[in-house]
């Protein structure tokens, strides 16, 4: 977990820094409305909960699209990796199975009421370190947290600006933001293009 950490505090360093760094680009921001399981990008992210073995909301579209090979090594990490469940704001990866991606990275929001709002940008963050440690050229992204742990789709969105206004990569080049609704999609867009 110390090691971990460590990677974490790092990668943060590695970012404020990057800029005099020719060789890291800032990856195009997309943002569209649509079902994140019908999005070609190398890395899927799903809005797990720490149990990892299913829910509502992406979660169960990421699972019905991807099949029963991904249940099964969920269930594997489950009782191998993480007996006590996944942590908030951690990410793991898994195969992508049926769907358009090389890898599908689960990450546990933080519910709205009840844990630390900070945690989100962790889950961004964390997943980001995932897919580039995954050779992952494009990452989409659902708005997490915004569905069933209640986290206001304003603040998400302000959330997400501030992290990738500063974001460079050497392996990122293109961050999809996949939003559910007309009105998601809004606030994303004049939260973070205009
Ligand atoms: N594609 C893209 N976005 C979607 C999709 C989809 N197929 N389905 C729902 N959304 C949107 C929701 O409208 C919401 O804005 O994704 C956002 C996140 O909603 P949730 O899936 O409810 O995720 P979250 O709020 O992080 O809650 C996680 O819910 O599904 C369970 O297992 C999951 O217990 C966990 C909890």
């Amino acid at each position: 977990m110390a090691k971990k950490r460590d990677e974490f505090t790092a990668w943060m360093h590695r970012t404020k820094s990057n800029k005099e760094n020719a060789v890291w680009d800032k990856p195009k921001i997309t943002i569209i409305k649509g079902d994140i399981t019908k999005v070609k990008a190398d890395a899927i992210v799903n809005a797990a909960n720490s149990g990892l073995l299913g829910g509502s909301g992406v979660d169960w579209a990421i699972r019905q699209a991807a099949g029963l090979g991904l249940q099964q090594e969920c269930q594997l990490l489950r009782e191998e990796v993480y007996p006590k469940g996944l942590p908030v704001g951690k990410a793991v990866s898994t195969g992508a199975y049926k769907l358009n991606a090389k890898i599908i990275i689960h990450t546990v929001g933080p519910r709205y009421y009840k844990d630390n709002p900070e945690l989100l940008r962790e889950c961004y963050i964390r997943s980001i370190m995932l897919a580039e440690e995954n050779s992952c050229e494009s990452i989409a992204f659902p708005a997490i947290s915004t569905g069933a742990y209640g986290f206001p789709i304003e603040k998400s969105a302000k959330i997400v600006k501030e992290l990738f206004d500063n974001f460079k990569s050497e392996v990122i080049q293109e961050i999809i933001l996949v939003l559910w609704s007309d009105e998601d999609l809004r606030v994303y867009k004049r939260e973070i293009e205009e």
